[in-house]
């Protein structure tokens, strides 16, 4: 007896960062936060789960390597459990209608998981988003779980914060909640997909290097030595994720682009203001930023934007633009950073980028 599901699930970048943790165990954020989720044409995690009563153990393979140890894999075993808790009840609830007998005792199975990304896993491109979403997903179906998607996220969202987004396409809100057992902190959709068919991602590949601070890791040192990161929490997240709603809701880009630059740099102050400080932006981050905000300079209107950049824990860029807009951007791009053997390119001179250019962009 074999029972199998397979499913993918995309990646979600943010808009307004999530960056700390008031509780490290069951994953509860300091702050609300906001994503795009994209597409699953490049970007995607897929994983396969089989339930046998003949597996010995639970075993999981990420990426087609075995991850020994899992016992010591916190978050997994939490995503596990819950899942199996619900699995169970479920079973009782068929039980008592259909008679125990009849029921596929899946919660006492051990389990084969499969997972992989068809990108650089833990490079700040996302990647436990997708990957959590997915294994939470998969195993709802495993175990045809009776419950919403929102309910769902409060489970992904224990194996990594920013998985609870990944379960909802388009617009997505991470409500922090307020209470102590996470039970509202909670995935909500802002808007589908369909909402904003012409916005667009556009993603630069700087490094694909394995970060070297982790995001779990980083936040909790900001979270303990950046009295920025409360001045944040406390005084711009709150505002910034209503005018970020109504911006989505209105399809405003000139503010989205505004908010999302402006989260992004205040993200990437907090880890410079965390005591040691952690960098994720390298010079060629830093000079698509400065390539962005001249092309937007080159509307020639204060508060028009044409592109809003955006970088997670490392050094890769994501660029959102109207579909419109996207040709010139790719064009910008790999005329400043033409495409080497060795990931992302390199010029030799990264700050005199604009001494002679600027003026033709
Ligand atoms: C910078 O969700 O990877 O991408 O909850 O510890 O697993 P854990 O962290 P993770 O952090 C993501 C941080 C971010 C911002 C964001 O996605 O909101």
């Amino acid at each position: 007896m074999l029972y199998e599901k397979t499913s993918t699930s995309p990646v979600n970048i943010a808009v307004i960062k999530y960056w700390g943790k008031r509780d490290t165990e069951l994953i509860l954020p300091t702050n609300s936060s906001i994503s795009v989720t994209l597409s699953q044409d490049q970007l995607q995690s897929k994983t396969t789960i089989r339930a046998s009563p003949k597996f010995t153990k639970t075993r999981l393979w990420l990426n087609n390597v075995e991850e020994l140890n899992l016992s010591n894999n916190a978050r997994l075993q939490n995503c596990l459990r819950a899942t199996k808790k619900l699995r169970k009840e479920y079973e009782d609830q068929l039980s008592d209608e259909i008679g125990r007998d009849n029921v596929i005792p899946l919660s006492t199975y051990n389990l084969h998981i499969c997972s992989e990304n068809n990108f650089p896993t833990a490079a700040g491109l996302a990647s436990s988003a997708s990957g959590f979403a997915c294994l939470v997903y998969t195993l709802s179906q495993l175990y045809e779980l009776p419950i919403s998607t929102t309910e769902l996220s409060k489970i992904a969202r224990q194996g990594s914060g920013s998985a609870c987004r990944s379960l909802f396409g388009g617009f997505v809100n991470w409500q922090m909640g307020t209470k102590q057992d996470g039970s509202d902190s909670q995935a909500l959709q802002i808007a589908s997909s369909d909402h904003w068919p012409e916005l667009e991602a556009l993603i630069c590949v700087v490094s694909d290097a394995k970060k070297s601070t982790s995001s779990t890791e980083g936040m909790q040192n900001t979270v303990k030595t950046s009295p920025l990161l409360q001045y944040r929490i406390n005084n711009v997240v709150p505002e910034r994720m209503k005018f970020m709603t109504d911006a989505i809701l209105r399809k405003d880009f000139n503010k989205f682009a505004e908010l999302t630059m402006k989260d992004s740099n205040q993200f990437h102050a907090c880890c410079l203001d965390t005591f040691p400080p952690i960098f994720y932006l390298n010079d060629i981050s830093r000079a698509i930023i400065r390539v962005i905000t001249e092309y937007n300079n080159s509307t020639g209107k204060p508060g028009e934007y044409k592109a809003a950049y955006t970088f997670d824990a490392g050094p890769n860029a994501v660029i959102y633009a109207l579909k419109q807009n996207i040709p010139d951007i790719i064009n910008l791009i790999s005329k400043y950073f033409p495409p080497s053997q060795n990931n992302l390119n390199y010029f030799s001179d990264p700050y005199n980028l604009f001494s002679n250019e600027s003026e033709k962009i």
